[in-house]
C-alpha cells in the first residue's frame, strides 16, 4: 500500500516516517512517496529517511518525485502537507501584519488570512488531482490553516478529505493525565474551529463531569500547559486551546511578538537553510535532529515567556505528536480499527451554531468507512461569537479565492476578530498583494 506525502521535502516528514517504521506493520504501507516543488529539499529529506531506515528491516521504501500526478497515481493515502511560498511567504505574512500594527502569526489573525489565501488555491488543485488520479484515496490535510484548507478540499472530495492537527490532542492528552484517567474511561466534549477550541467537559462512566473540579484546583491545572498559560479558568469553564491566547490577550502577544528578536518565520527561515545545506554537507540525521530539538523547545516561546508559563513539556512516550495523530488516523481507515480522535471534519449538524458543512474540529470516530463526528455538549456560549466570526472570515476566504476578489479578502481582515478595523485591512491585503506574487489573482 502506497503512501504519499505532498509536501514531502518538508521538515517534519522524519517525524511521520520514523512513526511509521516503528508501526508499518501495522499499517500496511509498503511504499512512501515524497513530492515536492522543491528538489534539493526532497533529495535532502530523502537521504534522512534513508538514514532511519537503515537497520530496519523491511522499512517501507522511498521514492522521490517533483511531479504531481505521478505521487498520486496508486495511493492509498494521501497525506498534504504543502507551505505555499515556503518560509519566506510566512516571513512576510508575519511582517507586513505587525507593521500596521496587527498580530503576524502563522495561522492567526492576519497573518493567518494571508497564508490561507496562498494555501487554497493550491490546495483546490491538489483535491482536484487526487479526484482525477486518486479518487478512492483517503486525503489527510495538515496544510495550514488546516481547517480551512480542509473546507475547501472537502468541497471537491467530500468526506474522503480529514483535517488534522497536533494541539487537541496534546490539550486532551494532559489533561486526562494530570486527572488519571484513561480516555476509555470518559468522553470529551472539545469543539471549535482548528487552533480556536476548547475543552470544556470530561464525563466519566456515571456521567459525573470531571473538568470543573480541575478549573477549581489552581495547583493541579498549573501542572498543565494550558493551565499555567491562560491562569484561573473557573469563569471560563473550560480549557481553550494554547492558539486561544492570541484573542484573550491581544496586546500583550501583539507586544510580545514585537519586541521578540526575530519572528517566528525568521528563524525557521535562518534554521532551514543552515540545516538543509548540513543535510546535504553529509551528516543528514544528525543534523535534522539536532534543527528538530531546537524548534521544539522554542515553541510558542514568546506566550510561555509573556506568562511565565516556563518550558515547552516534552515527553517522547506520548502519542500526542502530529505524526502520532496521523498514524492513529490512518491505522483506523487501513484496517477497519475504530478510534476515537480529535479531527477536522464537515459539521453535519454536530454544532447547530453552525451550517453542516462548515468544517469543525471535534471528536469522531474512526473506522473503515471514514470519520464521523461523535455527539458533543452545546459550544460553551463564550465561544460562539468567536467561531462564528472566524467561520464568516474562512467563508470570506473561500469567495476571495473563488472570485479573485479583493474587496471579499478586505472583507475577511475586517471580519477577523483580531484586524476589525476597515482603513487597516484595505493596507493589509494591498501590502501582502505587493510583497506575495502568490497573492496577484486578487483584483
Ligand atoms: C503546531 C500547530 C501547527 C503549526 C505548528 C507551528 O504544531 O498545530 O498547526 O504549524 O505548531 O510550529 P512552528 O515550529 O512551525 O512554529
Ligand atoms: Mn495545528
Amino acid at each position: 500500500m502506497r503512501l504519499t506525502i505532498l509536501g514531502g521535502g518538508g521538515f517534519r516528514v522524519p517525524l511521520v516516517y520514523q512513526a511509521l517504521l516503528a508501526d508499518h506493520r501495522h499499517t500496511g504501507i509498503t511504499e512512501v512517496v515524497l513530492q515536492d516543488v522543491d528538489p534539493g529539499r526532497l533529495a535532502g529529506i530523502g537521504s534522512v529517511l534513508a538514514a532511519l531506515a537503515r537497520d530496519v528491516p523491511d522499512a517501507p521504501a522511498v521514492v522521490t518525485t517533483t511531479d504531481l500526478d505521478e505521487a498520486l497515481t496508486g495511493a492509498a493515502f494521501v497525506f498534504s502537507a504543502v507551505r505555499v511560498g515556503g518560509l519566506r511567504g510566512r516571513v512576510v505574512d508575519e511582517h507586513v501584519a505587525l507593521a500596521a500594527g496587527v498580530l503576524g502569526q502563522e495561522t492567526v489573525g492576519a497573518g493567518g488570512i494571508a497564508y490561507g489565501l496562498r494555501s487554497v488555491p493550491e490546495s483546490i488543485r491538489i483535491a482536484a488531482r487526487v479526484a482525477a488520479v486518486a479518487p478512492d484515496a483517503w486525503l489527510i490535510n495538515f496544510t495550514n490553516p488546516a481547517g480551512l484548507v480542509t473546507e475547501a478540499m472537502s468541497r471537491i472530495l467530500g468526506d474522503r478529505v480529514i483535517g488534522i492537527c497536533d494541539s487537541p490532542t496534546g490539550l486532551v492528552d494532559r489533561v486526562l493525565r494530570t486527572l488519571g484517567v484513561a480516555p476509555a474511561e470518559v468522553r470529551i466534549d472539545y469543539a471549535g474551529l482548528n487552533h480556536l477550541g476548547w475543552l470544556y467537559g470530561v464525563h466519566d462512566a456515571t456521567g459525573r463531569d470531571l473538568l470543573p473540579g480541575l478549573l477549581a484546583d489552581p495547583g493541579r491545572l498549573a501542572t498543565i500547559e494550558e493551565g499555567r498559560l491562560f491562569g484561573d479558568l473557573r469563569e471560563l469553564g473550560a480549557v481553550p486551546n494554547e492558539y486561544l491566547h492570541y484573542y484573550y490577550d491581544p496586546k500583550g502577544t501583539l507586544d510580545a511578538v514585537r519586541s521578540a528578536p526575530q519572528t517566528r518565520g525568521a528563524f525557521l527561515r535562518e534554521q532551514q537553510d543552515r540545516t538543509y545545506h548540513e543535510i546535504a554537507a553529509g551528516e543528514p540525521l544528525q543534523a535534522w535532529r539536532d534543527a528538530w530539538r531546537e524548534r521544539e523547545a522554542t515553541y510558542m516561546a514568546e506566550n510561555r515567556e509573556l506568562t511565565g508559563a516556563g518550558e515547552r513539556e516534552h515527553d517522547e512516550s506520548r502519542p500526542a505528536g502530529y505524526e502520532g495523530v496521523a498514524l492513529a488516523v490512518m491505522r483506523a481507515l487501513a484496517r477497519d480499527e475504530p478510534a476515537e480522535l480529535i479531527l477536522n471534519v464537515r459539521n453535519r449538524g454536530t454544532l447547530d451554531v453552525l451550517d453542516g458543512d462548515a468544517v469543525v474540529e471535534v471528536p469522531c470516530r474512526v473506522d473503515g468507512r471514514g470519520a464521523v463526528p461523535l455527539p458533543v455538549g452545546p459550544l460553551p456560549g463564550h465561544a460562539v461569537e468567536l467561531v462564528r466570526a472566524v467561520k464568516a472570515t474562512d467563508r470570506l476566504i473561500l469567495e476571495a479565492v473563488g472570485s479573485g476578489s479583493r474587496a471579499a479578502a478586505i472583507q475577511a481582515m475586517v471580519t477577523h476578530p483580531l484586524v476589525g478595523d476597515p482603513a487597516i485591512a484595505e493596507r493589509l491585503v494591498d501590502s501582502y498583494r505587493a510583497e506575495l506574487p502568490e497573492l496577484a489573482y486578487l483584483r
